[in-house]
Parts: C-alpha cells; structure tokens; sequence
C-alpha cells in the first residue's frame, strides 16, 4: 500500500494548473448512459474515482477510450447488455448510484447495489428512490440492491426535503428523457450540477433555471453525442490555496477559468489574512507576510462554504492565532482525521458536529493514517507545514481526487516522496 513521506517546513512557491472537477466528470459519465452516440469528455482529471466509474461504465457494454495524456474521454453507449451495477464498484464509489436512473430512463430497468454507509457519513439513497418512485419507477430492494423497472417514466413535480446534490443529479438524469415537464424544487445548485445541466442540453436536453434551486426540465425523446470540456475543480483549487496558506508560501493556480464559483472558498479563505486574487483565469495566493487569523466557519449547501473543503480548513486553523469554531453541516462524521491531527500537536476538541481548534505554535510529524479522500488531504496539508517527518499512510484515498499530487507539490517545493510498503 502506498504512503507519503513529508518533511514539512518548506513554503509552497510557484504555479500549478487546476485539473477538471472529479465531482462534475462523474455524473456526465452516468449520463453518457442517455445516449447511444458518442460523448467525448475534456479536461478529464486522472483520478481513481474516474477509472472506477469508466470500468462500471464498461461492464455495462459502453465503449470507453481514454487518452490519459490528453485528458480525453471518448464514451460511446450504443451496444448496453448488461444493467447491473455490483456491489463490488458501488461500495467502492458511491457515485456509481447515478447509473440508476440513465439505466431506467434508457433500457427501463436497473439493478444497482445500495451503496450501504460510508466513513463520512450515514449517506443515505432514499431520496434517489423516492424520485424515481414517482417518477413511475416499480422499485423494490432486494439482497441488499435496488431492482427498478419502468414501462416509461414519467414528469414530476418534486420537493427535495433537505438538499442533495446527488438526489438533484438523479433527478435531472431521470427526467431529461421523461414523459413531460418536470419541475424540480430546493434542489442543490452546486457549479458540478450546473455543468451537467449545460452539458445535456448540449445533448439536446431541455433544462432551465440551471443555477437556481427550481429547475424546470421539459422531457425529449432522445439526446445526442456532445463534445464538452469539464469545469476546473474548485475543491483541488481550495486544497492548494490552504497548503500554500499554511506553509506561508506563494503559489499561482492557472486554469481555474469560470469560477465564480470559487468566490464563496476565497472569501472565507481571506478572512484567515491571506492575500488572493482571482483574475480572469489564474488565482494568486500570497501567504507570505501574513499572519494566519483564527476563523470560524460552517458549512453549508452551494454557495456556502463546502463540506469538501472543511477537513482541510480545519488542518489550517491548527496553527492559526486564536481559536476558532468549525462546524460540519452536511455529513455527521467528517472529522475523522481530527485524532491523527491532534497526534501532530493540534489542540482541538470534537463537540457533536463542531470542533474547537486553539491555535498552536508548531505541528510535529508523526505517522498518522488517512480514512477518506479529503480527511487524507487535511493531513498533507498539515504535513507540510509539521517539524520532521510525517508518514501518511493508506493514501489510496488521495488517488480518489487528487491527481498528481506529490509531483504537484514538488514542482512547488515540498519535500513528498510516495513510497510503497
Ligand atoms: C456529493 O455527495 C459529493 N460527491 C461529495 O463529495 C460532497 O461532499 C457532497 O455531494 C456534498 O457537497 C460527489 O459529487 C461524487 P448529498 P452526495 O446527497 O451526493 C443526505 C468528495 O469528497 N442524503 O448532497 O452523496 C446525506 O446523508 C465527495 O469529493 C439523504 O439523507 O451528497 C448527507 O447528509 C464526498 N438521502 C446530505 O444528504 C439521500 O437520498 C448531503 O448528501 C441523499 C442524501
């Protein structure tokens, strides 16, 4: 299993470019599923996650060509036999679920396994069901999978009880090739749903008020082939500004066109006293005069701040000047790596869904061990501004979203090293 070794202390300098959004790329992999023409994806991020899902995407009977050093996807779905997504790949990436309802709209049934909890989280499907039940699907659960038919589904207008970005992608994918005109209230909005949107109605679907938390989604017959390049990763981006935040560093992310929706992360970021600018596509960070201020933060649905970015938020508060209060909205157990962070000399307590983090003077490196993707990338970061060596282990769950991350961060100056054991 591979690990990282880290000598931290070194301030982050220089410029990276911001891969493609993983959490955009998976549901327009799912929605290749929707049309038997061909989908070429750009700007694809070469992470684990998306691998897994071309591999479902295979056992499904879609071609898949994947040019890595382009960044290309070519996804062609005409010659689907098969409509059983195992448990083996669900359990390994709950996004498989968003072939659920591409399988159902398109070949009138689905097996798909329940993806079961998760290290983040309780996680739950039943709202993905629920849709899907009114949508006139005949959904029974059986063995521990969700055995769906439809003669046709059909429009709906729906109400999400509590905001889900993956209840919303099901919904959307479900009802593009409905029977009428679904209007879709309190749906999430994050930037990687509303990319989605755009691309299927490149595909020729018909989705307004993409942005707004009412969609309203007329349903059509069938969708083309499209040929669409992926949004950058606000998350990835968010990842880098915070490393460079606690090393005291100065580092330029170019690629990062289109992102309004960074402007909630870089509002929070620079109420800790750095120095960012975002102009037209690159965001410069500037930690280097500045003194790290004690911040307190919640997170919230889109445009809150992201749960995706709290576990690394809360690495770079350890050694903030003061104290500061974070708090978890969305999941109900992602301070997973707060332990491994306290093995470093972090002062933080976990009170329900908040911590309390008094800031520190100095992290120490130690061996500490990573139990889920952004959890593993609060301890790089801590890492990398620790005394001495940290040992990360199980760092598997980095490949998930991270692409390239320790050349990344050499090419920044870090002292990162993967190793295998
Ligand atoms: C997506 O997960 C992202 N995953 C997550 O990113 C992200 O943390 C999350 O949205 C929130 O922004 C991908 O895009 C692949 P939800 P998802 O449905 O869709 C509850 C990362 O690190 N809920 O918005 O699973 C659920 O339990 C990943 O890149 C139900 O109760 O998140 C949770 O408390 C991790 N019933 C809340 O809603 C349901 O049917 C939000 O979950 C669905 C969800």
């Amino acid at each position: 299993m591979d690990y990282f070794t880290i000598e931290g202390g070194v301030a982050l300098k220089g410029s990276i470019k911001v891969n493609g959004a993983k959490n955009a790329t998976l549901p327009m992999l799912a929605a290749c599923l929707l049309t038997k023409e061909k989908v070429i994806l750009r700007n694809v991020p070469n992470v684990a996650d998306v691998y897994t899902m071309c591999s479902l995407l295979e056992s499904l009977g879609a071609t898949v060509k994947h040019d890595k050093k382009a960044k290309t996807l070519e996804i062609q779905a005409s010659n689907i036999n098969n409509y059983l997504a195992h448990y083996d790949i669900v359990s390994k990436m709950r996004a498989s679920i968003w072939v659920l309802a591409p399988l159902l709209s398109q070949y009138k049934e689905a097996k798909v396994s329940l993806p079961g909890g998760c290290a983040i989280g309780a996680r739950k499907v039943d709202l993905h069901i629920c849709v899907l039940k009114d949508m006139s699907a005949d959904i029974s659960i059986d063995h521990g999978y969700i055995l769906a038919k439809t003669q046709q589904l059909v429009a709906i207008d729906f109400d999400f009880p509590i905001v889900s970005v993956g209840a919303t992608i099901t919904a959307i994918l479900a009802a593009t090739l409905s029977q009428g005109i679904t209007r879709l209230n309190n749906c999430a909005t994050e930037p990687e749903i509303q990319d989605l949107c755009k691309m299927l109605n490149q595909m020729g679907a018909k989705i307004s008020n993409i942005g707004s938390n009412y969609l309203v989604i007329e349903g059509v017959t069938e969708l083309s082939g499209v040929d669409y390049i992926i949004m950058p990763d606000r998350i990835e981006a968010g990842s880098y500004i915070i490393a460079c935040a606690i090393t005291k560093g100065t580092i330029e992310l170019t690629n990062a066109t289109d992102l309004p929706s960074m402007h909630n992360i870089i509002y929070k970021l620079a109420k800790t006293g750095l120095n960012i600018t975002h102009k037209d596509n690159i965001i410069s960070v500037d930690a280097s005069n500045s003194k790290l201020l004690a911040t307190d933060l919640q997170t919230m649905v889109y445009p809150g701040f992201p749960t995706d970015l709290q576990p690394q938020f809360t690495s770079l508060m350890t050694l903030a000047n003061g104290t500061s209060c974070i708090t978890e909205n969305i999941f109900d157990n992602r301070f997973m790596a707060v332990p491994e962070l306290c093995r470093m000399g972090a002062d933080i307590q976990i009170n329900n869904n908040s911590v309390v983090v008094k800031g520190v003077d100095t992290l120490c490196g130690a061996n500490v061990t990573s139990s889920d993707l952004r959890g593993s990338m609060s301890l790089v970061i801590a890492a990398l501004a620790a005394q001495d060596e940290t040992i990360v282990k199980r760092i598997y769950h980095i490949d998930r979203g991270y692409e390239n991350l320790e050349q990344n961060l050499t090419s920044l100056g870090a002292k990162i090293i993967r190793r295998k054991s």
